[in-house]
């Protein structure tokens, strides 16, 4: 085995080396309103659901390199409104894209010819595409080093019927596939290979 000395000699590997290693990661294709009231939209797959009582997840928007946070944290704190959409095969390139840096007031749902739809109990729109959207309020945002962690509570669950079973009201795993953030530089997963494992009682 290998020994790394994470918050030593080797800090300056640890995104490569955990976003490496903690895979796959789903990603978290982010809405917010900028002041302005355009849209802006960005991925993050430091993201994940933490509990269901009350629904919370946490996403992760790191600074950028001069210090400065990126705009989706600086909506977030300003607005606390965004939505989690989720990133199925069909939208993977355009999420990617969606992944530029512009300057602060540039909506990249307008760059990319997105479409919108409205959320229901926040302002910022969901993506209409999205297979999937959560509408989200900012519970706390953490600053943790130059990682700002953003706490929100999920009020409103958003799914294209195909996906869902209205019968058990559960998430049709056999058809929903959402792509997977792989290590580092550039790779990533397909979600659509299965198998079934019963817990114990
Ligand atoms: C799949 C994917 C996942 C990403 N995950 C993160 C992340 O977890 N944290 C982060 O700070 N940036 C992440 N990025 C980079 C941001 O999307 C990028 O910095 C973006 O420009 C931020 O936009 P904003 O300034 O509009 O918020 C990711 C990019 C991609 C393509």
């Amino acid at each position: 085995m290998i020994e790394l000395d994470i918050l030593g000699e080797h800090l300056d590997r640890a995104y490569p080396i955990l976003a490496g290693l903690v895979t796959p990661r789903p990603i978290a294709w982010v809405t917010t309103l900028n002041d302005d009231g355009s849209v802006n939209v960005a991925p993050f797959s430091f993201f994940n659901v933490f509990g269901d009582d009350p629904p919370l997840v946490i996403f992760a928007p790191g600074d950028r390199e001069d210090g400065t946070p990126k705009d989706t944290a600086l909506n977030c704190a300003r607005s606390g409104e965004f939505v989690v959409n989720l990133v199925t095969e069909d939208l993977k390139k355009v999420m990617n894209r969606t992944s530029a840096t512009h300057p602060y007031g540039v909506s990249e749902v307008e760059v990319e010819n997105l479409a919108t739809a409205p959320s229901s109990v926040i302002a910022p729109p969901r993506l209409a595409d999205a297979s999937a959207a959560l509408e989200c309020k900012v519970h706390d945002i953490q600053i943790i080093g130059t990682n700002r962690l953003v706490l929100g509570i999920v009020h409103r669950v958003w799914v294209k019927e195909e996906f869902f079973d209205t019968e058990t009201l559960r998430v049709r795993g056999d058809r929903f596939h959402p792509v997977g953030r792989m290590s580092v530089p550039n790779w990533y997963c397909h979600t659509n290979d299965l198998f079934e494992m019963v817990r114990p009682g």
